[in-house]
């Protein structure tokens, strides 16, 4: 029988990968998408609960060039829930500071031989350009404007515990698109999994290659979100602008922020999501954001924890298949 985007054809094991590396979404298969849901779905159940440590012996390396908290430690958490030793490097107070290159640090920590490096970083394909140099496999934990992989991967989480499925919900992804990895993450794992992904924004807050995108686009808040089951939120990443984006924050959150007013538009039982870190006023009103019947932000980060036990997992297995091969 066909498979459909809402079927898998195994239970919640663990997941093999078709690379060693998990560097983006675009190209993943969907039977790929499934297994990773599926096996996090599991771990999610058993967040409170001993499981298996199928990292026992493992040792992962945090890299990260650009500040964190909830990648950083719901990716420190999934690894010791699964038995793993972690290291933490801070970019501060490492060689990086005395004109080390991203090569050569990441040479260096392969050298001493650790078995998976999560690496965030300002630029996109960061995580790519390491994936040639060193034989640890490499997770992208958010490369520049690029992809934010397992960001998508626990939002689609989040919202297939919640709606029992992503095939035919209407999400609309809404604020700073240009800057935005978790929005193209999301485009490619949503749309994916059949969901209709919309991008809500301002036209100076779009790539320029929109167009080719295959995404629906609107400039307006109300026929944006219209019926929509879920309206994502980004943040304004003032830190990758040059400033001429948007006129003013007040007038920003005046055409482009959600409020109670706004999410009217919306389908009536429809959910709240933001990957974090949140802009009060500026692109959520605290009245939203905090509203638990609407708001699934802190279970967004919940799921983060078991999203990444599943990838973690997934790429020591995968690993370990490659050597015995
Ligand atoms: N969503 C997200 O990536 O948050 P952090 O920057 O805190 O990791």
């Amino acid at each position: 029988m066909a498979m459909t985007t809402s079927q898998t054809d195994t239970p919640a094991s663990a997941v093999t990968l078709p690379s060693h590396h998990l560097l983006g979404i675009e190209g993943m298969d969907v039977l790929t998408m499934h297994r990773l849901l599926d096996r996090a779905s599991y771990f999610a159940d058993n967040l409170t609960n001993d499981v298996e440590q199928t990292l026992k012996g493992q040792t992962i390396v945090n890299l990260f060039f650009e500040n964190s908290t909830r990648t950083r430690v719901s990716f420190e958490v999934a690894a010791k829930k699964l038995g793993a030793s972690v290291l933490n490097i801070s970019v501060a107070g490492s060689s990086v500071k005395k004109g080390e290159t991203l090569v050569d640090t990441a040479t260096t920590l392969n050298a001493m031989h650790p078995d998976i490096l999560v690496v965030r970083h300002h630029a996109s394909g960061a995580p790519q350009l390491l994936a040639q140099h060193i034989d640890a496999a490499i997770i992208n934990a958010g490369d520049g404007r690029h992809e934010h992989p397992t960001q998508a991967l626990l939002d689609a989480l989040t919202i297939k515990r919640r709606f029992g499925k992503i095939e035919g919900l209407r999400i609309a992804i809404c604020g700073d698109i240009t800057n935005s990895r978790v929005a193209r993450s999301n485009l490619y794992l949503l749309g994916g999994l059949g969901a209709e992904v919309r991008f809500v924004s301002p036209s100076t807050l779009l790539p320029p290659a929109i167009g080719d995108m295959g995404v629906a686009v609107y400039h307006d808040m109300a026929e944006g979100i219209k019926d929509c089951d879920i309206v994502m939120m980004l943040r304004l990443q003032t830190e990758r602008m040059e400033g001429r984006e948007t006129p003013s924050q007040h007038e920003y959150f005046n055409l482009f922020g959600l409020d109670s007013d706004k999410l009217e538009a919306a389908a009536p039982k429809a959910m709240i999501m933001h990957p974090g870190p949140m802009n009060r006023g500026v692109e959520i009103d605290s009245e939203i954001a905090d509203d638990h019947e609407r708001s699934l932000i802190h279970k967004q980060v919940e799921m983060g924890v078991a999203i990444r036990m599943a990838c973690l997992e997934a790429l020591a297995v995968t690993a370990a298949q490659k050597r015995s091969a």
